[in-house]
């Protein structure tokens, strides 16, 4: 039975701004991930970073730290350690090719020993506990035992697993099989990530692995922003509650950027996801994508929510 569930970080969505306002509307997850913070050598925590990392209505949230040397990891966790945090994340699962270029990210994942190296050095000198979000392997799920091995060697807090390989990104079929070995042969707790989308979803998950205690949901919580009210067996979002919270959200990116247009550019990000709960959104969907400027943004909101009816779960592929 799975009894953590955590909001996964989905850089440019699940920001501060999204954060609080869902957390107030609709929330549910045990943890926010907040998307990741890329120190540089200069060890300085931008006006950005610490907006972002500043927690004044008390979220309970982990904050992401993407580093390619130890000690650079270390400084960041050390500055969020003095903030308060009692956790934070390492990023091994960012498949971008400016990111793995770097050897940050998945990158980290291409040379083991290397890998292995970084990991004693982040876990010797850590001031608080560090969980991990990893892939399967850099090219290919084969490569995984051996990663799994490594991981083995390091008290790490939670291991929480996206079982694709980084070419794979976060599309295709999940390896399940290779999830099953970490489930089997972890040391440390092993937590779930991957189109977890609906609660059918997450019950055939823990039926077949029935020792699961956590998963991380991230774009499922944004098409559905009541999934993890529902899978505490709460009700589904009402049609109300949804316009209720993307007013709010708008108007809270509004007082964010101090003007409608990325305020609105936000909006349609979130939408990307959402408009997979109404019923054949796909037509009104594709021309907010398409759309430009504030105003048109505005007026196909409002169409979607006097038009389309509301699904049980959201409907299709959440690329
Ligand atoms: C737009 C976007 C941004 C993301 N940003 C991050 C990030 O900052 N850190 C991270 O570890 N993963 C990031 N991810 C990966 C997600 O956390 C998650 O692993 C992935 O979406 C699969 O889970 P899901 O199917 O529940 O969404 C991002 C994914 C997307 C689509």
């Amino acid at each position: 039975m799975i009894a953590r569930f955590d909001l996964a970080p989905l850089d440019g969505i699940t920001k501060r701004v999204f954060r609080r306002v869902w957390h107030a509307r609709f929330g549910g997850a045990d943890r926010c991930f907040i998307p990741f913070l890329s120190p540089t050598d200069q060890h300085i925590l931008t006006p950005r970073d610490r907006r972002e990392v500043e927690n004044p209505e008390g979220l309970p949230q982990v904050p992401q730290i993407m580093a390619k040397r130890a000690e650079d990891f270390v400084w960041a966790a050390e500055t969020l350690a003095d903030m308060g945090y009692g956790e934070v994340n390492l990023n091994l699962g960012c498949p971008s090719g400016t990111v793995t270029a770097k050897g940050k990210g998945s990158g980290l994942l291409a040379d083991p020993d290397r890998l292995d190296r970084f990991l004693d050095g982040v876990f010797s000198r850590a001031p608080v506990p560090v969980s991990v979000k990893t892939r399967l392997g850099y090219q290919q799920p084969e490569e995984f035992p051996r990663l799994l091995e490594i991981f083995n060697r390091y008290p790490i807090a939670c291991l929480t697993i996206h079982p694709r390989v980084r070419p794979e990104k976060y599309r295709g079929q999940v390896h399940l099989d290779s999830f099953a070995l970490a489930m089997a042969e972890s040391k440390n707790p092993v937590c779930y990530n991957g189109d977890l989308v609906s609660v059918p979803g997450v019950r055939a998950l823990e039926s077949r692995f029935s020792n699961l205690g956590a998963a991380m949901i991230g774009r499922g919580a944004i098409a559905d922003p009541a999934l993890f009210r529902r899978l505490r067996g709460g009700p589904a979002a009402t049609r109300e509650e949804l316009r209720t919270f993307t007013e709010e959200l708008y108007q809270a990116y509004q007082d964010f950027y101090g003007q409608a247009a990325p305020a609105s550019q936000r909006m349609k990000e979130v939408w990307f996801y959402l408009i997979h709960l109404f019923e054949g959104g796909e037509r009104l969907g594709g021309r907010m994508r398409r759309s430009r400027g504030p105003r048109a943004y505005e007026e196909l909101e409002a169409q979607i929510f006097q038009e389309l009816a509301l699904l049980d779960e959201p409907l299709g592929e959440l690329v």
